[in-house]
């Protein structure tokens, strides 16, 4: 539906009108499998020559659905729909790359995307550098090695608000023949489409603003469909080696630029078995619904707070790249007029001890590991997902011990703000006092 606008596009597209009974809503599909009509039909289903359903695992019309509209809105030929955005992520990176190939990466990722590239993909030979310095062109250049297969990054990384600039580094990994893979979870298509940008793969967290709710994970891999996988002298060794299943065509032979797609849907998902639940699929398709919306509302209370937090003497500084005063600011206004997300962090006076107390006081935010929720959220990252980090690390990575991530949800930015002030206020008196009652 190119004609339609975002918010047009996040209600019915992907969705038609069901044939039996003419639910209007995408129905629930809770089927481990799918019947088929006769013999003839079953092997067809398994040659892909009979259009249809056969094993949630290998496709589910709940799950399909979601899918179309992701596509859609991101502006991708294709989308896969997987358990949790880790899953996401190992899936496209095991769908390129084999033993003995290196990945670059931004180094400002979230954590689990970058311990998986540090610690469990070294096991199976494939290697990663980050690049710190991550809009400077020569820095991706000089670290790409000739084993390089892939680049990846954050348009709006996480925790930090330190924005990529997804266009500078698309042309760097297009004059080297790799592809760029970006996560979008915190940016979410509606502020950022990192296709449109040059990116290749985009990868999400759905469990995010996505599902938005903080009811279900789920993961989505979208493929532009663009990428020359067989042109490039890097080529990617599953996608350009014989395969026994194709009679010893390659996917690039048979499928073209689809070839990623094909690869990562009909071979790594089907094998490694990552399915999301249909349920989980069903309310990640109710929460996209009403994505623009939220992001909007959540976007710009965002930016309101962390101009209020500028303003408090408490605090140290904020990362934030609405703020005029961010390094961040013009990239920001460039390639996310929309606005900068609403996951950002600050850093409070007097360090971690500040941190606990202020923490524990807010009422209004939940402590809690999950960000992109209707509700907002507030967590330390230098205690929890940073926590295996040494203090070299965490000082290199600007994570410092006053640090807290707020995530904005959709209450009315004038309560947020009151409960923000009201624990600065009292942040001298806290030491002695226990936290107050979460509002429930
Ligand atoms: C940017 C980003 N990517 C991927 C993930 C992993 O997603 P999930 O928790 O759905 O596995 C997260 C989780 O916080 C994230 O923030």
């Amino acid at each position: 539906m190119p004609q339609f606008g975002f918010s047009t596009q996040q209600v019915h597209g992907g969705v038609s009108p069901a044939r039996e009974y003419g639910a209007r809503v995408a129905p629930l599909h809770l089927s481990a499998g799918f019947v088929f009509d006769d013999f003839d039909q079953a092997e067809g289903r398994f040659a892909g020559t009979v259009e249809g359903y056969s094993y949630t695992r290998l496709g589910n019309p709940t799950t399909a659905a979601v899918e179309r509209k992701v596509a859609l809105l991101e502006g991708g030929a294709d989308a896969l729909l997987v358990g949790t955005g880790q899953a996401a992520v190992a899936l496209t990176v095991m769908s390129i790359l084999q033993a003995g190939d290196h990945i670059l990466s931004a180094d400002s990722i979230y954590e689990g995307s970058r311990n998986l590239f540090e610690h469990n993909l070294a096991r199976f030979g494939i290697t990663v550098d980050f690049v710190r310095d991550h809009n400077d062109p020569a820095a991706w250049e000089r670290a790409i090695r000739p084993n390089t297969r892939l680049l990846f990054g954050e348009g709006i990384p996480n925790p930090k608000n330190d924005l990529l600039d997804v266009e500078l580094v698309a042309r760097v990994a297009h004059a080297h023949g790799l592809p760029l893979v970006i996560d979008n979870t915190l940016a979410t298509p509606y502020q950022q489409r990192p296709l449109e940008l040059g990116a290749d793969v985009v990868v999400h967290s759905a469990s995010k603003f996505l599902a938005g709710h903080g009811t279900a994970l789920g993961g989505v891999v979208v493929d532009g469909g663009r990428f020359d996988w067989g042109a490039s002298e890097r080529p990617s060794a599953p996608l350009t080696e014989p395969d026994p299943f194709l009679e010893g065509a390659s996917f690039v032979e048979r499928f073209g630029r689809d070839a990623f797609m094909a690869y990562a849907r009909g071979v790594s998902a089907a094998r490694l078995g990552p399915a999301p639940a249909p349920f989980n699929a069903f309310l990640i398709g109710q929460g996209i619904e009403t994505l623009s919306l939220r992001v909007e509302r959540q976007s710009g209370s965002a930016l309101a707070i962390a101009r209020w937090l500028e303003t408090r003497d408490e605090v140290e500084s904020v990362d934030h790249a609405g703020l005029e005063s961010s390094p961040y600011h013009a990239l920001g206004q460039r390639l996310l007029p929309r606005g900068q997300g609403s996951v950002f962090a600050f850093t409070i006076k007097g360090g971690q001890e500040a941190a606990r107390r202020f923490s524990d006081a807010l009422t209004l935010f939940s402590r809690m590991t999950h960000l992109g929720d209707v509700r907002s959220l507030v967590l330390h990252p230098a205690t929890t997902t940073h926590a295996h980090r040494s203090a070299e690390q965490l000082a290199a990575s600007g994570i410092g011990p006053g640090m807290l991530r707020l995530s904005i949800g959709v209450e009315d930015v004038d309560d947020l703000i009151g409960d923000l002030q009201r624990c600065f206020e009292r942040l001298p008196a806290l030491q002695e006092e226990p936290a107050l009652a979460v509002v429930s």
